[in-house]
This record gives C-alpha cells, structure tokens and sequence, in this order.
C-alpha cells in the first residue's frame, strides 16, 4: 500500500520523480549502465551534473554572480563550513530560531567572535524575532538565518537586511517558495526534504565570497575548491545529483517555484484552517510565521497525541510523530506532498476528534 509520508527528511519526493528514475534505473538513457554504477568522470554523467545545476539556476534565478555547488557532509557539515570559508573578520551573529539555528550558532563559536543577535527562545521557538528590530554588530562577516524552522514550524515571511552579507540555511523549504536569491551572499541546503534523497547539499554562494577561508578550513571545506571544479573535485554524490535534476524537471513542468508556492500555500492553509476551526487540535506558533511546510500540531493530551500517531498510520498516514523537542504531531508537507495527502490527513484528523473527544 502507498502511503502518505509527512517525515521531516528524508521526505516524500514527487512520484513522476520516482517513476522516472524507476524506468530509467537499470539503463539509463541507453548508456547500457545505471547512474549508481557510471564513472563521474563520464560524458553521460556530466549532462546530469551540468543539467541539476543549470535547473537550479533557471528556478531560483541565480545569476553568474553566484556558484551552484554540490557537496556532502549534509547542512550540518555546512555549520562548519560556513564560518571557516566567510570570517575574515572573525566576526558573525547569528539569529537563533530553533534547534538547527542553534548548532549552526553554537559550532560557529569554535571558529570566531559569534554573537546571537536575536532569539525566540523565550517562547519555545513558536515565532521569528520581529527582523525589524533586530540590530546587528558593526563590521561582520556575515549574518546567518535559518528561512524555515523543520523543528517548530515557523519560517520568515520577510528578511533581515543586514549591512553585512547575509547567510541562510534553507534546507526546509528551499525551491518552495519564491525567494530574491539576489538578497543573500550564501544559501545552503541538505537536499532531503524539497531536492532529492539524502546525500547531497546544495551550497549557493555569491563568487566574491570564497576567495579567503581561514588557514584551518579543510581543503574539502573550501568553496573555492569545489567551485574550481565545478563540484567534481572528488567523487560527488551522483544519484542524488541525478534525482535533483529529475525533481527540478518536475518543478519546472509544473510552472516552477511560484506555481509551487501558490500550491503551498494551498496545501498549508487547508491543514491550519481546520486546526484554527477546531477546539480539539492547536498549532503553537505565531500566524504571521507558520511554516508552509512543517505543521505541528497538538491535542493538548499527550496520550492522544500518541494514539493520533499510531492510528493515523494504521490508516497510511505515516511519520506523523512530533519532534521530541515540541512533542505531538508534526505534518510535513513538502513540494511532493500531494494534495490529496493533506485532505485524507485532514479527513482522519476528523474521524479521530470524533472518536476520542
Ligand atoms: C533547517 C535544517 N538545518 C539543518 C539540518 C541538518 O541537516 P543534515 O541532516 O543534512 O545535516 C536540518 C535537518 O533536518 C534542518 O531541517
């Protein structure tokens, strides 16, 4: 039985996207070899790599300006990568809105004079700091956000500006919504949740900014390393980058991110009105900053709670379990979550509210 998967990540990806690669596994496009055996080095593999990155190009609108890279380590590798390519000044301050924006914050400290700027701590991370008040340090580096919060379902809905450069973890809801790739000098993201399967990290980064890391940084850190090689400094994750390309074919198809968006915001606004309209489930965070695609819930009774979760698979609705930090329910609705998917979450959520109320 296929089920609806609402995992934070590794996430549901589109099913075109797994049809395609499934036709395509064993042969692909007559080369007589699957992309999982094929030498990177290869004629056939480098259209794949070159065609991922020129996508991403064309959906996000990322100018020359920019590298696209492909690395590994995941974006927590990037927490470290971060500091060790950009602080030249040795100063950055980091805005901490949940879990990932804390170990980005707190491995940041190892490398440099990092401050947090702002903190939505004092209330569980169930909102963003008002972006306008937020004051940062003179003569930075950098400052680094977290656009999505995967954890507690918050997500900016406008930007810092900064006079320093601006950094953003985007793992969460990267190729989802619009964003003005422009406003930022580096953008990273595991690509897990809205790209491809684990393995891969897509690294956007101005061209400007990676010419000096630290003396410490790890050749396989450095951005100008992989930037010199188009990604092919060593073996790179090659099936992921292939899913990548597949699953931006998809987006592109599908009339690309602003298309995408409005399905998103769609898709979100369905599940938060029938938990705003019920006395029996709550979401905890703020409105104006609720993810579009991670939605936490509560019943408020944690033994519920659990049995929501248990039942709700019996019924094909898995990975529904809130992350131990929030506790409850969590539903991610990434690009490939199906419309259909949310309405049959939002009809078992019914029948349960029925059952136990
Ligand atoms: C916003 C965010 N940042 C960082 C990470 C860590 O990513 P990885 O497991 O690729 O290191 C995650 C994982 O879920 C995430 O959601």
């Amino acid at each position: 039985m296929k089920v609806y998967n609402f995992s934070a990540g590794p996430s549901t990806l589109p099913e075109e996207v797994l049809l395609s690669a499934q036709k395509d596994f064993i042969n692909y496009n007559n080369s007589g070899m699957s992309v999982t055996e094929m030498s990177h080095r290869g004629k056939v593999y480098d259209e794949i790599h070159c065609e991922a990155i020129a996508l991403l190009r064309e959906l996000m609108g990322i100018s020359e300006d920019y590298h696209v890279l492909f690395v590994q380590g995941g974006a927590s590798m990037q927490f470290e990568a971060v500091p060790l390519n950009l602080l030249t000044k040795g100063k950055a301050d980091y805005v901490v809105t949940g879990n990932f924006a804390k170990k980005a914050f707190e491995e940041a400290k190892k490398y440099g004079d990092i401050v947090a700027a702002a903190s939505s701590k004092d209330k569980n991370f169930t909102y963003i700091p008002d972006v306008d008040a937020m004051k940062f340090r003179e003569d930075i580096d950098y400052v680094h956000i977290t656009t999505n919060n995967t954890i507690f379902g918050t997500r900016y809905t406008k930007l810092p500006t900064p006079s320093a450069t601006l950094v953003a973890d985007m793992s969460s809801n990267i190729l989802s919504e619009v964003m003005d790739v422009n406003k930022f000098g580096l953008i990273y993201a595991g690509a897990q949740k809205n790209i491809a399967p684990a393995g891969l990290t897509v690294v956007i980064v101005k061209k400007d900014l990676i010419g000096n890391p630290m003396a410490i940084c790890p050749t396989m850190l450095k951005y100008s390393t992989q930037a010199s090689d188009n990604s092919l400094y060593n073996t790179p994750p090659c099936f992921s980058i292939y899913m990548a390309m597949l699953t931006c074919r998809w987006l592109k198809k599908l009339g690309g991110i602003k298309e995408m968006q409005k399905i998103n915001e769609y898709k979100a606004g369905l599940l938060y009105d029938f938990i705003d309209n019920s006395a029996f489930y709550k979401n905890p965070v703020d409105r104006t900053d609720r993810s579009l695609m991670n939605v936490p819930f509560v019943t408020g009774n944690e033994e519920l709670d659990a049995l929501f979760v248990k039942e709700a698979a019996k019924n094909g609705l898995v990975s529904l379990k809130g992350h131990r930090l929030v506790g409850g329910m969590r539903a991610s609705i990434y690009n490939a979550m199906p419309i259909e998917g949310i309405n049959a979450l939002i009809d078992f959520m019914k029948e349960f509210q029925q059952k136990n109320k």
